[in-house]
């Protein structure tokens, strides 16, 4: 199947949906504090979506070939975990590190994002490695226009990671998104300049990249969801979903609570600026 080229009103869904994928993640941020269970963020995601926004969370019984239902409506991994963590019973302490990730359905559109978010106070590595993610998030996306490539936006976040000690997950990658969660074409975060498909206006993807402290090999643990570092050293993750456009990118997860856009991605991109000029 080929990349999806979206229409006007497919990138008006796709807007709604990103913005309130985005709004769960500043609903949840004030209830992420020491004592609180990942279970407890689960419900209170849940119910925010399906009470309030009248959102479908994706991810709840999400089964794609080779996996058991996803049992849960958001993911959360804490620490060492990577990814897709599955919310439960155990309580956040002060110093926890966290990915949340929420994936909402609206009128049969995906808007899908994540955020790093701290337990107190976060250890200065760990301040460190989710900062350095969340650059290598944006240094992707600012490599967005019609004619670059996905190989492009790989080698900006690797060449970032590598340049600071840390390594980049290789088995999991940001993907084409729109009726369906997860579609082509699937976005490496490390590759070559020049390499792999070329953007074009209307492509609608994630920029997604997993980052450890450590060694970039990776576990999933016995619950077939969960992937953590084999070297048990943190990881850090953020998320947005990228629309192309003409004249380069427009980012669809943005919303009031979303940390400032890095000054290096303003001087790009007018949708960057624009954003950066929004009321907080
Ligand atoms: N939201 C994740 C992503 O960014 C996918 C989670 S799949 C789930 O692609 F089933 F674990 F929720
Ligand atoms: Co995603
Ligand atoms: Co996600």
């Amino acid at each position: 199947m080929a990349i999806v080229i979206k229409t006007a009103e497919e990138i008006a869904g796709m807007r709604v949906a990103g913005r309130l994928a985005s709004e769960v993640l500043d609903f949840v941020a004030p209830h992420v504090k020491p004592g609180v269970t990942t279970g407890e963020l689960d419900r209170l995601c849940h119910d925010y979506m399906t009470g309030v926004q009248h959102t479908v969370p994706a991810p709840l019984n999400y089964a794609p070939p080779g996996y058991r239902p996803f049992p849960k409506a958001i993911c959360t991994s804490v620490n060492h975990q990577v990814c897709h963590g599955i919310p439960g019973d155990k309580a956040l302490k002060n110093g926890d590190v966290l990915n949340i990730d929420v994936t909402v359905i609206k009128d049969g559109f995906h808007g899908d994002t994540s955020r790093m978010y701290f337990v107190g106070d976060p250890s200065i590595a760990a301040r460190r490695l989710s900062d350095v993610t969340y650059d290598c998030m944006w240094l992707g996306i600012a490599q967005v226009r019609p004619g670059a490539t996905i190989g492009d936006i790989g080698h900006a976040i690797q060449v970032h990671a590598e340049r600071n000690g840390y390594s980049v997950v290789r088995e999991f990658c940001g993907h084409g998104i729109g009726r369906k969660f997860h579609e082509e074409p699937q976005i490496l975060h490390y590759g070559k300049p020049g390499t792999l498909e070329p953007l074009a206006t209307g492509m609608i993807f994630t920029v997604e990249p997993m980052i450890n402290a450590g060694r970039r090999e990776i576990k999933e643990l016995a619950d077939g969801w969960t992937i953590v570092t084999k070297d048990h050293s943190l990881s850090a993750q953020w998320e947005h979903t990228v629309l192309v456009t003409d004249r380069g990118f427009e980012v669809m997860t943005l919303s009031a609570g979303s940390l400032a856009v890095p000054a290096f991605v303003q001087q790009r991109n007018e949708h960057a600026r624009e954003q950066e000029h929004a009321p907080a």
